[in-house]
């Protein structure tokens, strides 16, 4: 049996450097793997963090489930709250993913489809009838957030606006410094927070109109076999919101973004889209653009989650000492799954986008963009069809060309997205 290894460190013990580094450099856990190994240790802002890469170190991680348990930053966890099943663990935790994955079943993602047409056309007719560029990263937020606010929760007008505001100031303070002095981004998320909670719990007791999908938690909630309050299911819903917006928007912002600045991939995608019928029927939508019929798109999205992950890691913290890729990690410490060097960590062209490696199986590496073990995401199977469907359903109508001389360079945090907020017209 190979020898057991202790865990290397940075030797970092405020973490104040660190925590800077890590915000400023995309290459932040890459350069320490490279001196390190990995699986290392060090601090952000006082909190020990261990970092880990590579198919050994997150097998090893994620096939223990009961030494492990969920952990989220201090700023997320007050933002999400105590009920939050994302700040769950345990049978607390599996009662409440069993009742909003009925928001997600493939009868729920045939209900939802023709809204996300809906959205899609709109958004082609708008790009259409534009008098001048239109910044494309925008609208796919505004999408994303709109298939979980009307598609999902059945909000419309003046309800959804209201919302989006809110929300936006919630966001922002997500990855913040946790202190609510007044005045600052999180003293306001706070107060935003306890707004949105009070407008979804409205939302909850109204009737359902065949609006959205809510009526579906019924279900859930009869199989979890304990009462949920109004606040509890609120708290989920305001997750469902946090988690299905800015990634599903990034991921959509950096698959157009690889196409605009590409045109010879551009062809190639289309050729395949071609052949793909618009718009699918309900019962279509959730087979038709599937990776049998439509390989290319899936190994073009399975590129953009490789090449620029919308979430760049996930945590567990440990409840045990652990083994991870030969490395003793003791117990009660955060680790951090390290999505992004994990993605470019092997042989080969791993710094170039090139989404044929998906079709040559020339990627040998276990790609995880959604996670893993008992916590993989639950929106999963609604941001894929998302997003397939956004490609095709957008390229069917228009060709779209990049505006020139604007910064199409990525910001990385909260999720990679076009610094200039990619400026596009509808050519011809
Ligand atoms: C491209 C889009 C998306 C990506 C890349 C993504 C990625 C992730 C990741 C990495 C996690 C953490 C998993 C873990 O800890 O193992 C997660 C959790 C989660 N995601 Fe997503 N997600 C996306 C879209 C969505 C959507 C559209 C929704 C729902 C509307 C959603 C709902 C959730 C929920 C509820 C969790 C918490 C699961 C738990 O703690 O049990 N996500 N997601």
């Amino acid at each position: 049996m190979a020898k057991l290894r202790p865990l290397p460190t940075t030797g970092a013990v405020t973490g104040i450097f660190e925590a800077l580094a890590f915000f400023r450099d995309p290459s932040f856990a890459k350069r320490r793997f490279t001196r390190l190994g990995n699986v290392f240790e060090t601090s952000m802002l006082g909190q020990p963090m261990v970092f880990i890469q590579g198919d050994q170190a997150i097998a090893d991680l994620l096939c223990q489930p009961d030494k492990i348990e969920g952990w989220w930053p201090e700023s997320v966890q007050q933002l999400l709250g105590s009920r939050s099943l994302a700040n769950r663990n345990g049978a607390a935790h599996k009662a409440r993913r069993r009742v909003v994955a009925q928001l997600f079943s493939s009868a729920a993602l045939q209900r939802y489809s023709p809204g996300i047409v809906n959205l899609i056309d709109e958004l082609s007719e708008e790009l259409k009838t534009a008098k001048g560029p239109l910044p494309l990263t925008e609208k796919m937020r505004r999408f994303a957030f709109s298939v979980i606010a009307t598609t999902v929760l059945g909000l419309e007008g003046n309800d959804r606006d209201k919302l989006f505001s809110d929300f936006e100031i919630w966001t922002k303070a997500l990855f913040s410094i946790p202190i609510a002095l007044p005045g600052s981004p999180f003293a306001k998320a706070l107060k935003a927070r306890k707004r949105l909670l009070k407008k979804l719990q409205v939302i909850l007791r109204q009737p359902n109109n065949g609006k959205g999908g809510l009526d579906l938690l019924a279900e859930g909630l009869d199989e979890a076999g304990i009462p949920f309050t109004d606040e509890d299911l609120g708290e989920q819903l305001l997750l469902l919101l946090f988690a299905g917006y800015e990634t599903t928007a990034s991921a959509l912002s950096c698959l157009m973004r690889e196409l605009l600045l590409n045109p010879q991939m551009e062809t190639w995608i289309r050729e395949e889209i071609d052949t793909l019928n618009w718009p699918p029927t309900p019962a279509q939508a959730t087979m038709v653009y599937e990776p049998a019929n439509a390989p290319r798109l899936d190994a073009l999205v399975k590129e953009v989650m490789r090449f620029t992950p919308p979430v760049g890691g996930f945590f567990r913290r440990t409840k045990q000492s652990l083994v991870l890729d030969g490395i003793v990690v003791p117990n009660n410490r955060v680790v951090q799954v390290a999505l992004i060097a994990s993605n470019r960590h092997g042989i080969g062209d791993l710094d170039i986008f090139r989404p044929q490696r998906h079709l040559e199986n020339e990627c040998s590496l276990s790609l995880m963009p959604f996670g893993g073990g008992e916590r993989i995401c639950l929106g999963k199977s609604l941001a894929e069809l998302e997003i397939r469907m956004m490609v095709i359903g957008l390229f069917r109508k228009l060709q779209l060309e990049a505006i020139p001389d604007q910064d199409f360079s990525l910001r990385q945090i909260p999720s990679p997205s076009p610094r200039d907020g990619l400026l596009v017209k509808v050519k011809g």
